[in-house]
């Protein structure tokens, strides 16, 4: 086997959404994959796709949502929610992050939610995983300055991905208030990507989404509670 000069990234929740679609920016830019979810077939069809960028791919993935009062959720979603968005997240960056540091060179991109900048009644567990990935992030990129690894941490607002249909999202006002931009998995994929290669610490999509990340963010508690959870409640 001849060792490849090209750079390896690993993708998990590649077989849809944000995940396929950061593996194609990633595969465009010369990187070799390595893709990882639990549902085969689209892993397949994408490898098959990435292959024509001269990407090989080996098959192997994350995140997801729910909706709804959290005495009323059912404890194995919310053990998913966990495990998914929190304890494989920083399993997998503890598990990588040392021969980044041994050879100075690497990147990080662990993807956070605009849900992150506050907390989301009616979608609590939810918001407070994407809250622990931004903390969380942002902590060991600081860790890591001057080390040649960077951590970048993506925030996304609504995108038109299978995660409104999974987390039952679809109907909430939040989604369809008048107006609201749902962007495109590739515009989210371009803009991350744009932001990883340049070692951004956080990476909020839009004008819009900096927008309501910054309402979360310093808006006292008595009201973005209410609001927020209007806005994840049924139209
Ligand atoms: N879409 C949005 O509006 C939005 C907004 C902000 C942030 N985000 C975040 O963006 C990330 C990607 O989501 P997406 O919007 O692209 O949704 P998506 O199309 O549903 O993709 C989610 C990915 O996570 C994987 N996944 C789900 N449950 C899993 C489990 N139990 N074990 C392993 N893998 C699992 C799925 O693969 P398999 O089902 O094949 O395993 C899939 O590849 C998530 O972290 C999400 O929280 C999304």
């Amino acid at each position: 086997m001849s060792s490849s000069p090209r750079p390896l990234a690993v993708v998990t929740g590649a077989s849809s959404g944000i995940g396929a679609d950061l593996a194609r920016e990633l595969a465009r830019d010369g990187h070799d994959l390595v893709l990882a979810a639990r549902s085969v077939a689209p892993m397949e069809r994408l490898a098959a796709e990435l292959a024509a960028h001269g990407a090989g791919a080996v098959v192997n993935n994350a995140g997801l949502g729910a909706v709804g009062r959290f005495d009323q959720t059912d404890p194995l979603r919310i053990s998913e929610m966990l495990q998914v968005n929190i304890v494989a997240l920083t399993e997998l960056t503890r598990l990588l992050l040392p021969g980044m540091v041994a050879r100075r060179r690497g990147k990080v991109m662990l993807v956070a939610s605009t849900a992150a900048f506050q907390p989301g009644p009616r979608m609590a567990v939810y918001f407070a995983t994407k809250a622990y990935v931004l903390s969380f992030g942002e902590a060991i990129a600081y860790e890591l300055r001057g080390t040649g690894v960077t951590v970048t941490v993506l925030c996304p607002g609504p995108t038109a991905t299978n995660f409104q249909e999974i987390a039952g999202t679809s109907e909430l006002t939040f989604f369809n208030t008048a107006g609201r931009q749902v962007m495109s998995a590739a515009a989210v994929a371009r803009l991350g990507y744009r932001g990883l290669k340049a070692g951004r610490r956080v990476v909020i999509t839009g004008l819009l989404n900096r927008i309501t990340a910054l309402g979360g963010r310093f808006a006292p508690h008595p009201i973005s509670l209410p609001v927020t959870k209007a806005l994840m409640s049924r139209r």
